[in-house]
């Protein structure tokens, strides 16, 4: 793997979005690149600003963009509507109360919400079943801990615990890591995704 940077790291503000989207450029253009160009349907657990999520319904206007967020503490909501895009629609709460209403099935699950260990179990094992076959998961800040300064942080160990036992445990596997995304497919499945 290449050296990595500073800029591989910095949260990006983007043309016309407001706020911020907590993904380095690269790794925004990686999530993007494993979203299918026609139809198809995308949930991001933990949105913030949704700079991230209109950004990537901007590029994608054919694919449905659901963000959950429990907003706490609110001021980002208010963001979020302002980026909101016409593919894209929300849902306050998190997995477990999302998951008791809905049951639809995603091309591909995003990660980003709390970074502590059991919230991430929680809401890799809810992805798990609304990933359609051939899916992909993607988590982020994964692997932070390993890095040597100035970009290790051990406060994130707890995604790479939670991800690395879900794979163990469920029969998934780390496909490929650009910089902090873990991009995580079902093992014995080709892609439906790129
Ligand atoms: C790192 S930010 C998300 C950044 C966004 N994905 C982006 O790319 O810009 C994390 C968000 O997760 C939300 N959050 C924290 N715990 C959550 C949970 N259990 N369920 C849903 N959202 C949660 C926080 O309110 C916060 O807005």
């Amino acid at each position: 793997m290449r050296e990595l940077t500073a800029e591989d790291f910095h949260a990006s503000q983007l043309p016309g979005i407001y706020g911020q989207s907590l993904l380095s450029n690269v790794e925004r253009k990686a999530l993007l690149a494993a979203i299918p160009a026609g139809k198809g349907r995308i949930l991001e657990i933990g949105t913030k600003d949704g700079a991230t999520a209109a950004y990537l319904a901007r590029a994608r206007p054919q694919t449905e963009i659901v963000s959950i967020d429990v907003f706490n503490p609110p001021g980002s909501d208010v963001l979020w509507q302002k980026n909101k895009q016409p593919n894209q629609w929300l849902f306050v709460g998190d997995i477990v109360a999302f998951t008791a209403q809905y049951s639809q099935l995603f091309d591909v699950v995003f990660i980003d919400a709390s970074h502590y260990y059991v919230p991430c179990c929680v809401d890799l094992a809810h992805a798990c079943p609304l990933t359609a076959i051939g899916g992909l998961i993607v988590a982020h800040d994964y692997g932070r801990e390993r890095l040597s300064k100035p970009f290790r942080r051990d406060h994130l160990a707890g995604v790479t615990r939670a991800v690395d036992e879900f794979c163990t445990e469920h029969g998934w596997r780390i496909d490929r890591q650009v910089v902090s995304l873990a991009f995580l497919r079902r093992d014995g499945f080709s892609p439906r995704v790129a």
